[in-house]
């Protein structure tokens, strides 16, 4: 196929779902009622749903044949050891223990080890992982390398940890007041940019010489082996599965959502080689998720990620997953568009801050940009910025490090049309951005405000 230019979706559609073309008025209607948050708009109202590639993917017919399989006995099903083998044949972890999402693993896990006067270092911790690493009252700290903060630089692996800035942090806070060392594999907050495996060796080492545990946020563990494969010397003719489970032996543990890399619509597990923390953690489950062979899922979801596991790592999936994420990137680039580069492996990031330079940071340019692409052209996108990430613990507000709109691509689940259709509406919103005012907050709960805050347009 290395010939020819267009992307072949490496899959035939067997069944179909109905998108609405609603309006532009139905959608301001839509946007009022919401509060200007496209998380409270009813997905019926949505053309392409860019917001997140979190258990929105097409399912194979492989693993809807699974969910036909999926036995429901309460413990040791054999769509547990279904499971089980297929998570280990990647990652062979001791104890690997089912939940229902990835944030239910960061709950327990943090649970056992967080706590006062502990900081969890990462590259850049996802949302729901720095919520649950301060829920314990621990620290969470971002050390990602410097070309990670800035949009627009190239480099290969911009997901990297700063390995310096982590001896340095290690020193300063003491190994026994940092419980684990996490990398996120991609870095979906710092654009879906990827770690090398040079890498994740150095981090490591430096885990080693502290005798600090090493885990990945390994959501997309399958997209990062990838750019391993294409950008690192040396990994170009090794089989993906190679690479995934050379991550895996870097690490003690990690946490996993299955609705990104499991190809799954719901599902994560956490694993650890340490029996004494699988202990604690276990008790935790059995309170919060469930009895350790099912944890938070039904038999048929098990049955699901172990067939989704096995069809992640094809190449040819892998090669049209990044190749069309490109192409939507690439096309938005050449137009003049800023946006991180390179384009990350699940989804394009817009940067809105320098898009809209007379939105002032406080003003919310992400949001603005996002409520501009939903109105226009019923796409519905993220802000990952300072509605995010700017208000924090002690109450205080700041500009986050970046303003940016993901646009992120649900997995097997549009074509090359629809994401040309996007180019188009991005453009026609791009082209007359000086138009876009800010917006206020006029409601927020007191953490993860972005999914429920309630918005106000300013004049
Ligand atoms: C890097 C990363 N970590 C953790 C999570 C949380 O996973 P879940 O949504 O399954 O709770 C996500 C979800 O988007 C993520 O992207």
């Amino acid at each position: 196929m290395e010939r020819w230019k267009t992307i072949v979706e490496p899959f035939r559609i067997h069944s179909v779902e109905p998108i609405r073309l609603k309006t532009v008025q139905q959608r301001e209607i839509a946007l009022r009622e919401a509060g200007w948050n496209l998380f409270g708009v009813h997905a019926e109202d949505v053309i392409i749903d860019l917001l997140t590639d979190s258990g929105t993917g097409a399912m194979s017919r492989d693993q809807w044949a699974g969910i036909q399989r999926g036995d429901e006995s309460y413990a040791g099903s054999p769509s547990w050891y279904a499971f089980l083998e297929s998570v280990q044949a990647l990652f062979p972890f001791r104890h690997v223990i089912p939940t229902h999402q990835g944030r239910a693993a960061e709950k327990i896990l943090f649970s056992a080890i967080g706590g006062p006067g502990k900081s969890i270092p990462n590259n850049t911790h996802f949302d729901t992982t720095r919520a649950n690493v301060e829920y314990t009252g621990a620290e969470a700290v971002d050390l990602v390398i410097p070309e990670g903060r800035v949009p627009s630089l190239l480099h290969p692996f911009k997901g990297n940890m700063d390995v310096a800035a982590l001896e340095v942090f290690l020193t300063e806070r003491g190994a026994d007041n940092v419980p684990a060392v996490f990398v996120t594999i991609t870095n979906n907050s710092g654009g879906g940019q990827p770690v090398s495996l040079a890498n994740l060796h150095a981090v490591r080492a430096v885990c080693d010489r502290f005798g600090v545990p090493l885990f990945l946020d390994a959501c997309r563990f399958a997209e990062n082996a990838w750019f391993i494969h294409e950008r690192e010397e040396g990994q170009s003719g090794r089989p993906i599965v190679d690479i995934v489970r050379e991550m895996a032996s870097l690490a003690d543990g990690m946490t996993m959502s299955a609705k990104k890399d499991g190809m799954a619509n719901i599902g994560g597990w956490l694993a650890v080689n340490d029996d004494a923390l699988a202990e604690r953690c276990r008790n935790l489950l059995i309170l919060t998720e469930g009895f350790p062979t099912y944890g938070g899922l039904a038999g048929r979801d098990l049955e699901a990620i172990a067939q989704g596991l096995r069809e992640v790592v094809d190449e040819d999936y892998l090669r049209y997953r990044i190749g069309s994420t490109a192409y939507l990137g690439d096309a938005l680039h050449l137009s003049g568009i800023p946006i991180v580069r390179p384009v990350g492996g699940h989804a394009v990031y817009i940067d809105a801050r320098a898009l809209l330079p007379h939105i002032d940071p406080l003003q919310y340019p992400g949001q603005a940009l996002a409520v501009a692409l939903f109105r226009e052209g019923g796409i519905r996108g993220c802000e990952i910025g300072t509605v995010m990430f700017g208000r924090h613990p002690d109450g205080s507000e700041t500009p986050a490090a970046m303003d940016l709109v993901r646009l992120a691509i649900p997995r097997r689940t549009y074509t090359q049309s629809h994401i040309d259709y996007v180019i188009e509406v991005v453009r026609w919103v791009a082209e007359r951005g000086s138009d876009l005012r800010g917006y206020r907050i006029a409601e927020e709960p007191r953490s993860l405000r972005h999914f429920t805050a309630r918005f106000e347009p300013l004049d």
